[in-house]
């Protein structure tokens, strides 16, 4: 296996399951045995419970009824359905938020966030905390014996909705947060450059996170610091919640939580407190009506591709816990199309294609109340036999035909990825310099990869990263890392000499890890690896955003920001700019380090630019495929398999094609392959359906 097991825990299913999201609160109990019934007749095998059902076990507070649950467990237990059972704290009762309102998150000026929605607690109240962890306990007691829980979700998506958080306790844990980093009030002062705007803190009860300020605008180093201390305070509340129920666990049951959203530290919460993570998987966000959909035939659908390439860089393999099944809608927003036929499947099989052993879709049933009331699940308001229910039962048998080919436990295959760390994530996310800029450039190598066919990982670092856990990719990827400390330069430069090559963009390397911008030449630590020095530097206007390159005397877009460059000791000029003040001047230098190679490009990396770079550098797409339509998503699953009792060992491969349109589409092979979703062995044109997938298994020792 490629990677360290140990930091990128797996959820290790021996089979491809499916299961879906059940709210037995929802429903008359008389439904209850019918509705398992129907979902084993469908595949369905797992079922996730009770995420927002704290009424349910505490009606009133210190009125327990922990056992509300008994009833439907013993039926689920009859039937032979698992479950995933969760903590209910992502929606506290009303009498807790009515006679507690300290457990309310706030917005900056102050004002709580009060009973009507859902998430709006803070992580940081002593009260939520006490009141939580009492319930928690309880739950798992109780629900850990039951022999067919399976393990525990924590909450339901940390940080969705909110990844902000202005209540009176989180000031207060801020200054703690803040007091046990810097220590004394002097270094704080220095390493937040309170001297600007006169900002100079005193007194430790003078910190806060960001209140109401003019224009809403704040001290960015605190802002930075207010965002490792939200990821560090979800990381403190899941937690608590997983010290909770740890010592309760049988059998292997597992404790995981579902989605990725911002300020969180998913790789610190895997290992430490989780044993891998799940995501929401909604791909209709992408042709939803207000949710920044991608243009017609623009990688429509890919959004989620880009989204599990991110899962994949926590658990390389994991499971999906809220699969989109119907058309989403909440009462005020959100509105989305019915998924096509086929699309569901398709869905499916792009979740599994790209690491996920495990498919729960969201939910069994539309709710016929509430603010989802047009979230539509697998059944419809009227509970009556419908299309999506015939699609999964083509699902169910294509996961059959998976599971005799042993696909569970495959790894994702990549040589390239994009390397990432939540510093510039944060930072970015508040400078306006770097921050779009790298947005645009994942989006420009997301692209490209796609369209080029070459699966690719992100890699986010770990504080445990070294050169070695790089080496398994054959080329990095670092956009536009502001801050880049000598650390990381040093494993970068082990890697190189090792024979990695990586690749960085302009603004790499002018902050330090507080955010704020050193006087050393630039950029930074990234100077020597790439034997280069950026002398002048300019944000591309209106007038400029033609800039191109000449590399080789090809002309290379080098968009948005420009570093104007230098070479220093080893640095060999590549490619000079065009079009501007600075025309003939160096704007893509390399040297060699060791075995490897650093480059360095003065732009930003539009698709046309990544392609440049997979051109030259020779960037390879997976084996046997030969002129494939930029429709067909192409994804390689691997894992070694014994296959004789003397022990020798093959990796089998899984290629997976996705046609992402209507139409049929067609791929060129140059040798056989076995299709183990049709059954079939095919080779040379091979067509795929509108909507359709393929598997391609071969063998190599
Ligand atoms: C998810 C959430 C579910 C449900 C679903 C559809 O984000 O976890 O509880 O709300 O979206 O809106």
């Amino acid at each position: 296996m490629r990677i360290n097991e140990e930091k990128n825990k797996c959820w290790n299913l021996e089979n491809i399951t499916l299961g879906t999201c059940y709210y037995p609160e929802h429903w008359d109990s008389t439904l209850w045995r019918d509705d398992l019934k129907r979902m084993k007749e469908h595949g369905i095998q797992v079922i996730r419970i009770a995420e927002f059902a704290w009424n349910k076990f505490e009606p009133r507070e210190g009125e327990f009824n922990i056992g509300w649950f008994d009833p439907f467990m013993k039926i689920a237990e009859e039937e032979n359905i698992s479950v995933i059972f969760c903590t209910p704290t992502a929606t506290p009762p009303a009498w807790m938020t009515e006679k507690y309102p300290e457990i309310l998150n706030a917005d900056a000026q102050g004002n709580l966030y009060r009973h009507g929605m859902r998430r709006h607690y803070n992580y940081t109240s002593g009260k939520y905390w006490e009141l939580s962890r009492r319930l928690i306990h309880k739950l798992a007691v109780h629900y850990c014996s039951y022999s067919n829980v399976i393990g525990w979700q924590l909450d339901n998506e940390i940080n969705c909705e909110i990844a902000e958080f202005y209540g009176e306790s989180d000031h207060k844990a801020f200054r703690n947060y803040m007091k046990v980093k810097f220590e004394t009030l002097d270094n704080l002062n220095d390493k937040m450059g309170t001297t600007f705007w006169n900002q100079t803190y005193t007194d430790w009860e003078e910190i806060h996170l960001r209140r109401h300020t003019l224009r809403g605008f704040n001290n960015p180093h605190m802002e930075l610091e207010a965002k490792r201390f939200i990821s560090y305070a979800a990381y403190m509340f899941l937690k608590m919640q997983a010290d909770a129920i740890r010592p309760y666990l049988k059998n292997g049951q597992f404790i995981t939580t579902n989605g990725i959203f911002p300020n969180v530290d998913y790789q610190k919460l895997v290992p430490e407190v989780l044993d891998f993570i799940t995501y929401d998987n909604y791909p209709n966000f992408s042709y939803g009506l207000d949710a920044n959909p991608r243009k017609e035939g623009d990688l429509k659908d890919r959004n989620s591709s880009f989204n599990l390439a991110r899962v994949r860089s926590i658990s390389p393999v994991f499971g999906i816990m809220e699969q989109q099944s119907g058309p989403g809608g909440w009462n005020q927003s959100m509105l989305q199309p019915m998924p096509k036929p086929g699309q569901m499947r398709l869905w499916t099989m792009q979740a599994i294609a790209h690491g996920a052993d495990y498919i729960g879709y969201f939910r069994w049933r539309t709710c016929g109340y509430g603010t989802e009331i047009y979230w539509h699940g697998l059944n419809d308001y009227s509970n009556e036999p419908n299309r999506r229910l015939e699609e999964l039962k083509f699902i169910y048998e294509d996961t059959k035909r998976l599971n005799k080919a042993d696909l569970a436990g495959a790894r994702c295959q990549a040589r390239y990825a994009v390397l990432r760390d939540y510093d510039n994530d944060w930072d970015g996310a508040e400078d306006k310099m770097y921050g779009p800029l790298a947005d645009k450039s994942m989006d420009g190598w997301f692209r490209a990869f796609q369209n080029n066919h070459i699966p690719f990982d992100f890699y986010y670092w770990r504080d445990e990263t070294s050169a070695k856990d790089l080496e398994q990719y054959d080329v990095l990827i670092y956009p536009h890392p502001a801050i880049l400390t000598k650390e990381r330069a040093d494993i970068l430069r082990e890697y190189m000499e090792e024979g990695g090559c990586v690749i960085f963009g302009s603004r790499t390397g002018y902050k330090d890890e507080y955010g704020r911008c050193p006087m050393r030449p630039m950029p930074g630590f990234a100077g020597e690896l790439c034997g280069v020095h950026v002398k002048d530097y300019t944000l591309l206007g209106p007038d400029d955003d033609m800039e191109y390159v000449v590399w080789d005397g090809e002309s290379v877009e080098a968009l948005w920001f420009n570093d104007i460059l230098e070479p220093t000791e080893g640095g060999e000029i590549l490619g000079v700019f065009k079009n501007n003040y600075y025309d003939g001047e160096p704007a893509l230098i390399r040297k060699h380090v060791g075995n490897g190679w650093g480059y360095y490009f003065g732009g930003g990396f539009s698709e046309n630019a990544a392609n440049v770079f997979i051109r030259k550098l020779g960037m390879k797409s997976v084996p046997y495929l030969k002129n494939v339509p930029k429709e067909v998503e192409t994804v390689l699953r691997s894992k070694t398999i014994m296959i004789q009792k003397d022990g020798t060992e093959v990796v089998r491969n899984y290629l997976f094609l996705l046609n992402y349109t209507k139409e049929e589409k067609q791929v060129e092979l140059d040798r056989e392959l076995e299709d183990i979703l049709h059954d079939e062995k095919v080779n040379g044109c091979v067509k795929i359906n509108g909507y359709g997938v393929r598997c391609l298994v071969w063998e190599e020792m």
